[in-house]
């Protein structure tokens, strides 16, 4: 089990040190639970005049971190996020130091809605505008175990669809008002039907299968989401970046690698910056693929949205 993170085994959910020290973190400040105590390292939250905004949830490693330092190589102002504040400083250092862009860290762990909204107020707090919003962090299919949220819930289904749906939805004034602006959902081939009768996935577990079925959610959410946003030139894709890329949810699983971090950098990209495509779509790399059957149900997608709006309370 990863070592940093706010979850633990079913079992010991209401004891758990996890549990106190998140108890603990909702009394103090708001900036030492989001953001970080080290902010001589951060650049002012405020881009300058005409830089371009992105949030790239998960990039302290990986393919996040990879689409993080491309962007600011760019120039653009971006948003680092993920649990490890060490590794999240890291990629700041780097994206300030070389520019010609800048950076600052924000850290909250998908695992709890109480991380997931602090982080969204203080991005709302923070920042007056958010040109490209990169949903990327997730949490692979290693361990084979079945671990549970801070909330509750199978964990993978939160981290990796959950939160992004409250995550975002929390965004969409900042992304309304810095039009025309993307949403970024990065999913993958791996494809779980959802079966609305066990979401949670207490019987039959596998890591796999709830990895799967977590990123197939975030691509029938995309594909809702697009229907919704018709009209505001606020463009939303999701993706599939590349196949088994050597970063620590493949290494975790010992899978053998078999695409480069550039390539799926690359098909991030094009979502992020090219104006060669429209929304609506999910991609295998570089070019549009048919996901799931289960993403063109539309009872699967009403029951799937009722259900997430019941569990985050979004309305
Ligand atoms: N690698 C592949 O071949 C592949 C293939 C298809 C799709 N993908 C997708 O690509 C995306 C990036 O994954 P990766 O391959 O780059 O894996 P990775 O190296 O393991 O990176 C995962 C990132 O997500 C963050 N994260 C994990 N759990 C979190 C939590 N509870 N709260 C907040 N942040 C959390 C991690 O931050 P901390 O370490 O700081 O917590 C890290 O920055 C994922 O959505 C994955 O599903 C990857």
């Amino acid at each position: 089990m990863n070592q940093d993170c706010n979850v633990v085994p079913e079992r010991s959910l209401t004891r758990s040190p996890g549990l106190m020290l998140t108890l603990a973190l909702a009394l103090l400040p708001s900036a030492f639970l989001a953001g970080t105590p080290d902010v001589s390292a951060q650049a002012p939250a405020q881009p300058t005049s005409g830089q371009q905004v992105v949030l790239v949830t998960g990039s302290t490693s990986g393919l996040g971190r990879e689409v993080a330092l491309r962007l600011g190589a760019m120039g653009w102002h971006v948003i680092v996020h993920g649990r490890s504040q060490e590794r999240g400083l890291e990629v700041v250092d780097e994206i300030n130091s070389q520019g010609p862009g800048n950076a600052r860290f924000y850290r909250a762990d998908l695992a709890s809605f109480d991380q997931t909204r602090e982080f969204g107020e203080s991005l709302l707090r923070d920042y007056e505008r958010m040109d490209v919003l990169v949903n990327n962090a997730g949490f692979g299919s290693a361990p084979n175990e079945r671990l549970v949220s801070e909330d509750g819930h199978e964990f993978r289904f939160q981290v990796n669809y959950l939160s992004t749906y409250l995550l975002t939805h929390m965004l969409m004034p900042r992304l309304r008002s810095s039009t025309p602006s993307r949403i970024v959902n990065v999913s993958s081939l791996a494809q779980s039907p959802i079966d609305f009768d066990d979401v949670m996935i207490e019987n039959n577990f596998s890591g796999g299968r709830a990895y799967g079925q977590s990123k197939l959610a975030q691509i029938m959410f995309t594909f809702d989401l697009d229907e919704e946003l018709d009209g505001t030139n606020i463009m939303v894709n999701s993706l599939h970046p590349a196949t088994y890329m050597p970063t620590g949810m493949v290494l975790r699983a010992g899978a053998q690698p078999r695409a480069t971090i550039d390539e799926g950098a690359d098909a991030v990209m094009q979502l992020v910056v090219s104006d060669e495509i429209e929304g609506g779509q999910f991609f295998r790399g570089l070019v549009p693929a048919r996901a799931n059957a289960q993403a063109y149900d539309m009872q699967a997608r009403a029951n799937l949205k009722a259900l997430s709006q019941e569990l985050t309370g979004v309305r």
